[in-house]
């Protein structure tokens, strides 16, 4: 086992899908655990690239001019090796070739059950959740998310504004995966008439018909649906309304749009303080957490206990939604 009180070489890597600011949580991993004396490697292509060695020394000048960028600088990947227990193993032995005693993750949940095995073999690992998709039970906040809604609100508005001039319906298809939470937050922020979320197993397509036949009788000139991907079909929903309304419909897929672009105030302060604790954490000899933000305070779960959490959409979120 290691001895964290004498941790002195740690590495940092982003996995899965990227977000805007995982740039800001790398430049505050190196610049906070090299202020604290402690050597830095960062590991390029996630999993991918940690299971073929791409690791490499980073100093400070290294994450320069990288607050602002989209991206990730450290590049990201996904692994189906080191969902094996072989490859597991292989990366825990290749971080211990590199003296790599604690390894910062930054990614989603499917990143953080790969560091909670490499746990298993002695490596203390920091989950940083990074993530458009804000599906992370134990944090209110993810890297990533703000700088998405505000990506795919704006998007929305300027679809909302040709949908008005056509007097059609649209149907906006937002990205994250199983959750929600863009397709609400856009919903809100851009007033739309619907909001289909996986998380409500299923809707009424023909409530929607009805509701979009009434407000054109009522002279409404457009109707937004905004449709979480977790939902999907949005092209052939829109053949099926149009069909049943005589209301033209169009779908637009927002898509990988959402993941790119500098990130907000929000994302790269949030995302600095996130990353500076993560190596705190390491300093002060905590093993196996996951940083998160909860009720105005930046906290810290086991890893373990933080994978079991689950998360819900907000009801009163909801309620908001459809009143509004
Ligand atoms: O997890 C982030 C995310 O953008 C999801 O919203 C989406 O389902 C997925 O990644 C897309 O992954 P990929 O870029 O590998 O197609």
């Amino acid at each position: 086992m290691v001895d964290h009180n004498e941790i002195n070489t740690i590495g940092v890597l982003t996995s899965g899908g990227d977000a805007p600011g995982m740039n800001a949580a790398i430049r505050a991993v190196v610049r906070t655990a090299l202020a604290k004396g402690l050597t830095v490697r960062g590991i390029r292509r996630g999993y991918h690239g940690l299971l073929r060695e791409e690791i490499i020394d980073m100093s400070g000048r290294d994450v320069a001019d990288t607050i602002q960028r989209g991206g990730t600088i450290l590049q990201t990947a996904r692994s189906q090796q080191m969902r094996t227990p072989e490859g597991q193993l292989k990366a825990a032995s290749i971080l211990k070739k590199y003296g790599i005693q604690a390894l910062v993750v930054i990614g989603g949940d499917g990143s953080f059950a790969g560091a909670q095995k490499l746990s298993d073999y002695g490596i203390n690992v920091i989950g940083i959740p990074g993530t458009i998709d804000l599906d992370i039970a134990c944090t209110e906040y993810t890297i990533g998310f703000d700088t998405a809604a505000n990506t795919a609100m704006e998007a929305i508005d300027k679809i909302r504004d040709t949908s008005t001039s056509h007097e059609r319906c649209s149907i906006v298809e937002v990205m994250g995966r199983d959750a929600g939470y863009l397709a609400l937050w856009c919903g809100i922020a851009n007033g739309a008439e619907y909001i289909l979320m996986p998380e409500q197993h299923g809707y009424d397509e023909q409530l929607m018909i009805d509701d979009i036949i009434k407000n054109r009788k009522r002279g409404k000139k457009h109707y937004i649906i905004i449709n979480a991907e977790g939902v999907g079909d949005s092209i052939n929903m829109a053949k099926r309304i149009e069909e049943a309304t005589g209301v033209e419909t169009r779908a637009t897929i927002l898509g990988h749009l959402q993941r790119g672009g500098s990130p907000t105030v929000k994302d790269r302060v949030y995302a600095s303080i996130m990353g500076a604790k993560a190596v705190d954490l390491i300093v002060e000899g905590k093993t196996n957490r996951v940083v998160g933000f909860r009720d105005g305070h930046y906290i810290d779960f086991d890893i373990n206990d933080a994978l079991k959490m689950n998360k819900e959409i907000p009801e009163y979120q909801l309620e908001i939604a459809k009143i509004l």
